[in-house]
């Protein structure tokens, strides 16, 4: 556990910050002492989300704002910059993704994915960058990847592409940006069942149970356990950190990246059509 007040006098900036990890992570920063900054695409989870950050006391506001969009992020990060005096902190948390055959993957699944995972994630870094340099202020990146960035993964080639992407620009900047104070590490989770990742990643039936029982801990993880993880990571406690990937599997990794080898020992048109119903459900 972290001491209480870790994250005092810090502004953080949480990209999907009204749901699942993004949240939990929010939830955790505004508990040890932080300003909190949330954004995403639906105003009404954020307004809910602000809700629940509130309770801590401190400072919480939330950005409609898609971060595909350059211009947008830039205007949100100087906003954030005015409603709290600054920004200490980004999490690109905000992602997409969904099950699909990479045979019938259009080229605008393919790209939507990339835009939200990868262009996302540049669009904030270079915007809260280029303000920390500015002005002359240290900051800290976390990235939230996955722990197939290095094998790929079958049934999610854009996420895979665009999450190896993160993870370079995470290195990339790590080394770049060191000399301005600027940290930048990432967290690479194993499976956490969140709504949005087990609605568009987990089919109906027994998939969900023998995913688990193959785990050698047997159990997913849980959000406070992540939350937890990039806390410190943001903390003055890792200020020698940098560059860094942290794994959060339970161990699964050690079995290798791929987290759906349930998926691929089904018939390809059988999965074919558990993946049709999962998107009609995903976008219904
Ligand atoms: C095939 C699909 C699809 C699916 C969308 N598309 N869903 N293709 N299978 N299930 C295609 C569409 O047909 C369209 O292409 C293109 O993708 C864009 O779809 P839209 O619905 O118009 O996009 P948009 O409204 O921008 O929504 C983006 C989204 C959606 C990614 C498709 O799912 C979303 O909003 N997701 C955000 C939350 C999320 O994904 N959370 C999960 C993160 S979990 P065409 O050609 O028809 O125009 C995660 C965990 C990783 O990353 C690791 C787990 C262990
Ligand atoms: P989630 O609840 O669906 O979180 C995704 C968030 O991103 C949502 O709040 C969504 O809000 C936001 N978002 C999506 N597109 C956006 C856009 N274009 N602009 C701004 N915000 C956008 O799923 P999650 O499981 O918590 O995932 C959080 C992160 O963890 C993601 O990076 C994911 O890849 C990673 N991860 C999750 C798992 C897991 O098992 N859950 C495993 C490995 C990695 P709106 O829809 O309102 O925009």
């Amino acid at each position: 556990m972290l001491a209480k007040d870790s994250l005092k006098n810090k502004v953080v900036l949480v990209t999907g910050g009204g749901s699942g990890l993004g949240l939990a992570m929010a939830d955790r920063f505004a508990e040890l002492g932080a300003g909190v900054a949330i954004c995403g695409r639906n105003q009404e989870k954020l307004g809910k989300a602000v809700d629940k950050l509130s309770s801590h006391g401190n400072k919480v506001e939330s950005y409609q704002c898609d971060v595909r969009d350059y211009e947008d992020v830039g205007s949100m990060i100087s906003k954030i910059c005015d409603d709290f005096g600054k920004l200490d902190c980004l999490v690109n948390n905000a992602a997409g993704n969904f099950f699909c055959t990479s045979e019938d993957l259009s080229p605008n699944g393919f790209k939507t994915v990339v835009d939200i995972v990868l262009h996302g994630s540049f669009n904030c870094t270079q915007h809260f960058g280029k303000k920390c340099i500015e002005a002359g202020h240290s900051g800290s990146v976390i990235s939230i990847v996955t722990t197939y960035i290095e094998t790929g993964s079958a049934f999610v080639l854009p996420s895979a592409c665009a999450k190896a992407g993160v993870q370079a620009l995470t290195t990339s900047l790590a080394y770049e940006w060191a000399p301005y104070g600027i940290r930048l590490n990432s967290i690479a989770p194993g499976p956490f069942p969140t709504k949005g990742a087990w609605t568009r990643l987990v089919p109906d039936g027994d998939f969900e149970e023998k995913f688990k029982k193959r785990h050698p801990m047997g159990r997913f993880g849980e959000p406070e356990e992540l939350a937890e993880l990039a806390s410190f990571l943001l903390s003055d406690s890792a200020s020698y950190i940098n560059g860094e990937c942290v794994t959060i599997d339970g161990g699964q990794q050690l079995e290798g990246g791929q987290f759906n080898f349930v998926a691929r020992m089904m018939p390809r048109n059988k999965l074919k059509q558990i993946f049709q119903a999962m998107k009609s459900k995903s976008s219904s």
